[in-house]
């Protein structure tokens, strides 16, 4: 099928027509036509290149009753995304060609959004040998990120042989950047209000002294650092400190860091239990400040659902993470648009373009249903390019109940919050998998 998308504002600039057909955006102008396309009036909606999330957890293998590959599909067509990077911290791990094989071939199954495998760094994500990261970048995923997250590869030899080694396919290493030993019993930040209420502190220092170590590194083997979700001031400078070098360095920033603070721990209520945890109001302004000055590069979700039994009991015993998928341009339009850090192409940029770049997302050619690379996400709107795109209504307002979320779980720190902005439709090569604010499979 064919749409004919009327007046949509590009990027939240000038209003244009796009006829969408074999997957392509085939015409771009004013007063187009076309006798046979779908038409969709977009008059006040945002176009956007679909999102791209380089941090999500699917549960599958292992916990589908957390996530599957199609429900976290499905929440990510929601939220505006046309692809998304899998985490390997699954059971079984994906350490292997055949487990990150799997995961692509569930993701192509489902088909609202490209899924792309990300391989685990070391064997069963334990930190003592390298995976088999060449089988994996050589496989039918043709993985090029690869990260332990949920641990730090904590041993500098092993983090130097995986960064030397990912060169070879112009890899990349994610970092969970946490120093394992000031960490041990950790529940919440280090600061005042984990004296208050007696609970063991996560300090900055564990993620700042790990990033400024891989930072060295990634200029002493010249090869390509991604820091996962940054969390604290000292981390946004030392990543600018590392760019200033020279040195090939991204980051991302998850949303819930953009918006939330450690004072959320006084109900302690375990949805507010995610690693690294939530820091200071101080903490969240310089976060602010290196997503909108290009310091910091992405956001990212960090989406992790949990089930009920393994989210709502004690907060020691809780897991921490939360979901993300279907809130994060909403928190990003309030936080980074609403305060003036950001205008559209700037999101477009940080949660799209950039995104599928660090990811080898990027391509110009547009991959089948079939298969081969992942390609054709966060490139322009323009003619020829593939039909990847979310439209978004800016004046939107909603109320997020979590057990109306396309999630399997229903850990989301944002219960009963009223957000701005909605995705209204998601076009994944010129397929609508979202119209209306409803997934369409
Ligand atoms: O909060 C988190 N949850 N942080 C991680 O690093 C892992 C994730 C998960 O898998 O639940
Ligand atoms: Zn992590």
């Amino acid at each position: 099928m064919s749409w004919l998308i009327k007046n949509a504002s590009i990027l939240g600039g000038e209003q244009q027509d796009m006829l969408l057909r074999d997957g392509v955006i085939t015409e771009m102008g004013k007063d187009l036509q076309d006798g046979e396309a779908e038409i969709l009036e977009a008059a006040g909606l945002i176009a956007l290149p679909g999102l791209v999330d380089l941090h999500t957890h699917l549960r599958e293998p292992g916990r589908e009753d957390a996530e599957t590959v199609r429900s976290g599909s499905r929440a990510a067509a929601l939220g505006g995304y046309t692809a998304i990077c899998a985490m390997p911290n699954t059971n079984p791990i994906a350490d292997t060609a055949g487990v990150v094989e799997q995961v692509l071939r569930l993701g192509q199954e489902t088909g609202l959004v490209d899924v792309q495998p990300i391989g685990a760094v070391t064997i069963g994500q334990r930190g003592e040998h390298l995976a088999e990261l060449g089988t994996m970048a050589d496989s039918a995923a043709q993985v090029r990120i690869f990260s332990d997250d949920g641990h730090c590869v904590a041993d500098p030899v092993l983090m130097r042989r995986a960064l030397e080694y990912v060169r070879a396919f112009d890899g990349v290493v994610a970092q969970h950047a946490e120093e394992p030993r000031l960490t041990e019993g950790a529940q919440m930040n280090e600061g005042e209000v984990s004296s208050q209420l007696g609970l063991a502190g996560w300090p900055a220092v564990a993620e700042e002294a790990i990033i400024a170590r891989d930072v060295l590194l990634a200029g002493h083997t010249q090869s390509r650092l991604h820091v996962c979700h940054v969390s604290t001031a000292g981390s946004v400078e030392l990543i600018r400190w590392g760019k200033q070098k020279g040195w090939q360095v991204t980051a991302e920033v998850c949303p819930h860091h953009l918006l939330l603070t450690d004072e959320q721990a006084h109900s302690y209520d375990p949805v507010f239990k995610v690693n690294p945890p939530l820091r200071t109001a101080a903490d969240v302004q310089a976060l602010r400040e290196g997503l909108a000055d290009g310091t910091i590069d992405v956001v990212a979700t960090d989406h992790a659902p949990h089930a009920a039994q393994d989210k709502e009991c004690e907060w020691a015993q809780a897991r921490p993470g939360m979901l993300g998928l279907e809130t994060a341009l909403s928190i990003v339009v309030q936080t980074m648009i609403e305060t003036g850090l950001l205008d559209w192409a700037g999101v477009a940029e940080r949660m799209s373009i950039t995104p599928a770049r660090i990811g080898g997302l990027n391509g110009p050619q547009r991959r089948g249903a079939a298969g081969g690379p992942i390609a054709g996400h966060g490139r322009p709107l323009a003619l020829g390019e593939p039909a990847n795109l979310t439209l978004i209504d800016p004046a939107a307002r909603w109320t997020v109940e979590a057990a109306s979320l396309a999630s399997l779980s229903r850990n989301t720190p944002y219960q009963g919050f009223e957000l701005p902005a909605r995705v209204s439709a998601t076009f994944l090569r010129g397929n609508a998998t979202v119209l209306d604010g409803k997934v369409q499979l």
